[in-house]
């Protein structure tokens, strides 16, 4: 095998080491010759630090992935096998905006839910699209792999507005929700297995098994009495145990900003008068990081790399990469479309589902239809997502309202357009289609 050239967009992420590790551990089967890491120039001594880091790190291994650092991606994706995207428009003062101007409202401030959601997408989806336009023009064959929130609103928006259909979208919630009840069973992980079916961020386990047998009812059971199951973006306030049972399927964690909304907005509403949002709280996190990054001592993946909620994601992408590169037919939850999996989903939608993964990608798993007390929730966010989507692309403020209106989460017509208002003109910059005038 002459080696793949694999090329990272948002490169100089703090999440990086954990790519490097991934692709290093897997280098026999995944060959990776060639290792772009793309930024933009505010991003540029991020990218050095990281890109630094990243070489000792691959000498150490002794592994021959030849990596470059690049403010261009025009000049690292020619010949590209796969582009992974990791970007955050706007960076995290972006991200603080978000989370904490719903607030001000009385909403749920959060980075890819409520109106946090929809403008992450607004800054996201042009750029997306227009890196999937050099795609198309410099490497047509590669596979794009996005884990850029919010990631199923993106992968939404790329099969629906570019000709990039060799596309996936990648959430670590699922393998967070498989190693959170494999630490509730005091079991490995590869001994647990999930029938996910849903949206990203909006994802439910319908069956859980141990070892092939269901144990769905103990697991919930455990759920109820608060043990296991957050990230570490996410407050753990238990459940109210005749809801779960209820329910009967494993929410995951985001779901709290829905079934439990009230007790999320007090909890944030304490969390930032005490310590800040949680971008600000992440800044502080992604400043140690970084000095971390900075010793030339350092050639591994710090262990703090695990205090982000996003830990394990890149780790899933190398897994996707290598079960694509190797044909490996092993069964991992992404985020591609729908293709009849979710009965009540449309067919050419992004859906995050179990897929038998390919040489020719992600096939899905058919999962039938979502029960019924959990299928209008998940309609109404594939609503929500596919108008985000439709006004990221057309810079529409009628349609952007519409999405703020109809997200769950907004109580009513009149806050949500003051909180479009407010966060339109806090994001402008970043939102060249709303804004003629500010060149991008
Ligand atoms: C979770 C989600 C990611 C999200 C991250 C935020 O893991 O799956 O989509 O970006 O948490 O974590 P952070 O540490 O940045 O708050």
């Amino acid at each position: 095998m002459d080696g793949l050239k694999i090329v990272t967009i948002g490169g100089g992420s703090s999440y990086t080491p954990e790519l490097i590790e991934g692709f290093i551990k897997r280098y026999d089967e995944l060959p990776v010759k060639e290792l772009w890491l793309v930024d933009v120039p505010e991003g540029n001594e991020k990218l050095k630090n990281v890109g630094a880091l990243a070489k000792r790190m691959v000498e150490k291994a002794g592994v021959p992935i030849d990596i470059k650092l690049s403010l261009d991606r025009r000049e690292a994706l020619p010949g590209a096998d796969f582009v992974t995207t990791q970007i955050r428009v706007g960076q995290l003062g972006a991200r603080a905006k978000d989370e904490t101007i719903p607030l001000k409202y009385g909403v749920i401030g959060q980075e890819t839910n409520g109106p946090g959601g929809l403008f992450k997408g607004l800054r996201t989806i042009p750029v997306i699209l227009d890196i999937c336009r050099d795609i198309e023009t410099l490497c047509p064959d590669a596979w794009l792999i996005n884990f850029s929130n919010p990631a199923g609103m993106v992968t939404e928006a790329v099969l629906r507005y570019s000709n990039i259909s060799k596309t996936i979208g990648l959430c670590n919630v699922p393998i967070g929700m498989r190693m959170g009840i494999s630490e509730m069973l005091g079991v490995d992980v590869e001994r647990v297995h999930i029938d996910f079916a849903g949206l990203n961020h909006m994802v439910y386990g319908l069956n859980v098994y141990l070892d092939g047998k269901n144990i769905t009812d103990d697991v919930l059971n455990k759920l109820v009495s608060g043990e296991g199951m957050t990230m570490k973006n996410i407050v753990n306030l238990g459940w109210e145990k005749d809801f779960i049972k209820a329910l009967g399927a494993l929410p995951c964690p985001y779901h709290r900003y829905y079934y439990q909304t009230s007790k999320m907005l007090e909890e944030e509403q304490k969390d930032y008068a005490e310590k800040g949002s949680r971008a600000e709280v992440v800044q502080q996190l992604e400043n140690e990081l970084f000095e971390l990054y900075k010793n030339t001592e350092l050639s591994e993946k710090p262990k703090q790399l695990e205090e982000r909620g996003g830990a394990y994601y890149s780790d899933a992408a190398c897994s996707l990469i290598n079960s694509i590169y190797n044909d490996k037919q092993d069964i991992q939850p992404v985020n591609t479309r729908n293709n009849g999996a979710i009965a009540s989903i449309p067919a050419e939608s992004a859906v995050e589902v179990n897929c038998v993964i390919t040489k020719d990608g992600p096939r899905p798993i058919a999962v039938g239809d979502l029960p019924v007390a959990v299928r209008g929730l998940v309609q109404q966010i594939k609503s929500f997502e596919r108008v985000s989507a439709e006004a990221a692309v057309m810079g529409d403020y009628h349609k952007a309202l519409l999405a703020m209106v109809i997200n769950p989460l907004v109580p009513s017509d009149s806050i949500a357009k003051d909180l479009l208002d407010e966060m339109l003109e806090a994001h402008r910059y970043y939102l060249p289609r709303f804004n003629e005038n500010v060149v991008s």
